[in-house]
C-alpha cells in the first residue's frame, strides 16, 4: 500500500489526504468465495435502496446516481461520509444511519459488480468536454473514467447528477467537501460542466 500511495504522489496526484480503503473491504476482495457471498447478500439488503437507485444500479432518476460498476471502497467511503455528516444530503444521512458495518460492506460490492449503461449525448457537447476532461480530470480519474481504488467511476453517470455534484465541489455549497476537487474544477464555467458530463455520461 505505501508503495501504491507513494508512485500517486510521485504523479503529483496529491492524493495522499485520502483515507486507505477499508482494510475489511480489501480482505473480502482478496477471498473470490466471500466475495461472491457478500454480493449475493448485497443484492438482497438492497432491496430497499432499488427504489430510487434502480434495480441493478442503474438509476431511473436523473438526481440519483447510477451505482453499478462504481468502485465499491469509493462507495463505502461515501456511505461512511454520509453517517459522519462530511457529505450532506438529508434522506440518505438519515438511512445510511441504520445500516451495519456488514451490510454496508455488502452493498457496496454488490453494485461494484453491477454492469454500467452508458447514455448517447450530443456530439458536439461530447467533443468539447472530451476535450476539457482530458486537460483538467483524467489525471486522478484516468483515461477511461473508471477511477481506481479511491476516485470515484464517473462513466455512464448520469449528466444531471454529474453537473449538480461539480458545481457543489466548485461553489462549496456544503454538501461535498473534498479540497481536491474544488481545486481541480475551479477554473470550470457551467457550460464547460454540462460538456464534461455529457462526454462522460457516453463512457462505458
Ligand atoms: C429516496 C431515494 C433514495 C434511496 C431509497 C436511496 N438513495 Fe442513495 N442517493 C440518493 C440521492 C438523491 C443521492 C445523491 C445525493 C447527492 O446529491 O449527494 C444518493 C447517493 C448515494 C450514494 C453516493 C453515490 C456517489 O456516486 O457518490 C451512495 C453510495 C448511495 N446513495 C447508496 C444508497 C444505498 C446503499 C441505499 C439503500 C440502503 C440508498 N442509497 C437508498 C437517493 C436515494
Ligand atoms: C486531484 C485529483 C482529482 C482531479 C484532478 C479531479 N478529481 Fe473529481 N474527484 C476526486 C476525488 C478524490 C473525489 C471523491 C471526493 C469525495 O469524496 O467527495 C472526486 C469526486 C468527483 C465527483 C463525484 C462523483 C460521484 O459519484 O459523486 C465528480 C462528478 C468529479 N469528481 C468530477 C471531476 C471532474 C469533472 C474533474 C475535472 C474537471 C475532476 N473530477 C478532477 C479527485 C479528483
Amino acid at each position: 500500500m505505501k508503495r501504491i500511495v507513494g508512485l500517486f504522489l510521485s504523479l503529483g496526484l496529491g492524493v495522499s489526504a485520502q483515507a486507505a480503503p477499508d482494510a475489511a473491504l480489501q480482505a473480502l476482495l482478496a477471498d473470490p468465495a466471500a466475495r461472491q457471498a457478500a454480493e449475493a447478500a448485497g443484492k438482497k439488503a438492497v432491496f430497499f435502496c432499488a427504489n430510487c437507485h434502480g434495480e441493478n444500479g442503474v438509476s431511473k432518476l436523473p438526481e440519483v446516481p447510477n451505482l453499478a460498476g462504481q468502485n465499491p471502497a469509493y462507495l463505502l467511503e461515501q456511505i461512511r461520509k454520509f453517517g459522519n455528516g462530511q457529505r450532506r444530503d438529508e434522506f440518505m444521512q438519515g438511512l445510511i444511519k441504520v445500516l451495519k458495518d456488514d451490510e454496508r460492506l455488502q452493498m457496496s460490492v454488490f453494485y461494484a459488480s453491477q454492469q454500467p449503461l452508458p447514455g448517447k449525448q450530443e456530439a458536439a457537447q461530447v467533443a468539447a468536454g472530451k476535450v476539457m476532461y482530458e486537460k483538467l480530470c483524467w489525471r486522478c480519474h484516468g483515461e477511461q473514467a473508471r477511477g481506481s481504488e479511491i476516485i470515484p467511476r464517473l462513466a455512464s453517470q448520469h449528466p444531471e447528477y454529474l453537473a449538480t455534484a461539480v458545481i457543489r465541489y466548485r461553489d462549496k455549497t456544503g454538501e461535498r467537501r473534498d479540497p481536491q476537487m474544488s481545486s481541480a474544477v475551479a477554473p470550470l464555467r457551467d457550460e464547460d460542466i454540462k460538456a464534461i458530463a455529457a462526454y462522460l455520461n457516453t463512457l462505458p
